[in-house]
Parts: structure tokens; C-alpha cells; sequence
């Protein structure tokens, strides 16, 4: 497993966004995790595409979004133009996957499909031959700060069976209660990538949590 870790910009201090990306970029996380919540496909808001620009203008590592929001196949161009290097789409929000995702490598980018936690893995059979990358929800979205749903591992491990048997190089992505409580036991399922927003902002010291969440 490769051990990467995206924080979570979410649980970031936005009165003063520039400090919190420069502890991210001075630390050993691997790409900024940018949630984008439309009121619609989750029941909150957050923030969208300026403040993407905004984030790559100083962000010294690969920015992965998260799309929250329907028809996210609508905005393909615009989040790449804001500077993302990955687009995660949920499963449940996109009836055209195969198109959304051929449109997201055309635009430059690699391309996630994200999954709720009651969606079954086995139904990214037919796709995750052509994806970058599966992001598996612990937690419903839409909020930080939730409790991690345990039955994750065994998703997480159905997923790394399925990437096997199907000769897949999609990465394996987690998101949402991620800590040093259940880190390791998600790499050892078979995780490549740890989302984590408000363990890693909330705690004493940014940078050290980062690390230890690699561990
Ligand atoms: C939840 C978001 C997550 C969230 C994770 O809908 O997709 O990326 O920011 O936050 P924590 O780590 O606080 O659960
Ligand atoms: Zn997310």
C-alpha cells in the first residue's frame, strides 16, 4: 500500500486559509482533499470554485476534489481550469459514469468515483478497469467531524479483491473520521490514500499528526 494522506481543507481556519495550506504544504501529506457540497446531492454547503483557484495559487501539492453536488459531468472544465488534478464524482450522482469519466481524462485529469457507505462495491465492476482512483466514504458526506463507520475495512478489502482481480491500478481512497485510531488497520485492509480533516486541523500539531497518520 502506498500510505498517502489528503487533508481535508474543510476543517482548515478559512479567516486564514494561507497558513493552514503552508502547514500542509511543509508537511508530508501528499495531495490537498478540496470538498465541494452543493446543498442538493448533500445536506450542506461549502465552498466552490474560486476558492479552488485560490487554494492552487499556493498549494505546492496535487489538488484532489471531491464532488458533493448533481450533474457534476456539467463542471468537468471548470474545476480543471481552477487547478484540479484529480476529480472525484460520486456513484450515485453520475447515470452517465462512463462518459463523465472518459471526460475527465480528456480534460487532463485523473479521474475518482466515489462511493456512499450503503452503495456495494461490486457495482464498480464494470468501471474500475478504467478509473485512477476509488474514494470509499466512512462516513455519509457532507459534514466533518463524523464518526467512522466501521464496516469500512470490509469494504475497503472487497474493493482491493476486486482491483486484484480485475488487474486494476485504481488507487484505494478513504474519507471521512479518519485518525491514528483507525489508520493503520485501513492500510492494512488495503488502503493507498487517507482522507482526514478535523484530526489533523484540530490537533496540537499539524504537521506530526500528518506523519503519524502515514505510520
Ligand atoms: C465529508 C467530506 C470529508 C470531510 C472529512 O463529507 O467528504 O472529506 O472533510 O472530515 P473528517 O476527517 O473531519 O471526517
Ligand atoms: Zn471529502
Amino acid at each position: 500500500m502506498k500510505k498517502m494522506v489528503a487533508p481535508s481543507l474543510l476543517a482548515a481556519d478559512f479567516s486564514n486559509l494561507s497558513k493552514d495550506i503552508e502547514i500542509v504544504n511543509q508537511s508530508e501529506a501528499d495531495w490537498f482533499h478540496l470538498d465541494i457540497m452543493d446543498g442538493v446531492f448533500v445536506p450542506n454547503i461549502s465552498f466552490g470554485i474560486p476558492v479552488v483557484e485560490a487554494v492552487k495559487k499556493h498549494a505546492q501539492k496535487p489538488l484532489d476534489v471531491h464532488l458533493m453536488i448533481v450533474q457534476p459531468e456539467k463542471y468537468i472544465t471548470a474545476f480543471r481550469d481552477a487547478g484540479a488534478d484529480l476529480l472525484n464524482v460520486h456513484y450515485e450522482a453520475s447515470p452517465h459514469l462512463h462518459r463523465t469519466v472518459q471526460e475527465i481524462h480528456n480534460a487532463g485529469m485523473k479521474a475518482g468515483v466515489t462511493i456512499n457507505p450503503h452503495t456495494p462495491v461490486a457495482l464498480l465492476e464494470d468501471i474500475i478497469e478504467m478509473v485512477d482512483l476509488v474514494l470509499i466514504m466512512s462516513v455519509n458526506p457532507g459534514f466533518g467531524g463524523q464518526k467512522f463507520i466501521e464496516h469500512t475495512f470490509h469494504r475497503v478489502e472487497q474493493l482491493r479483491n476486486l482491483i486484484n482481480k480485475k488487474n486494476s491500478k485504481a488507487l484505494i481512497e478513504v474519507d471521512g473520521g479518519v485518525s491514528t485510531d483507525n489508520s493503520a488497520q485501513l492500510y492494512e485492509a488495503g488502503a493507498d490514500v487517507l482522507v482526514s480533516g478535523s484530526f489533523i486541523f484540530k490537533s496540537d500539531d499539524p504537521v506530526q499528526t500528518i506523519s503519524e497518520l502515514k505510520k
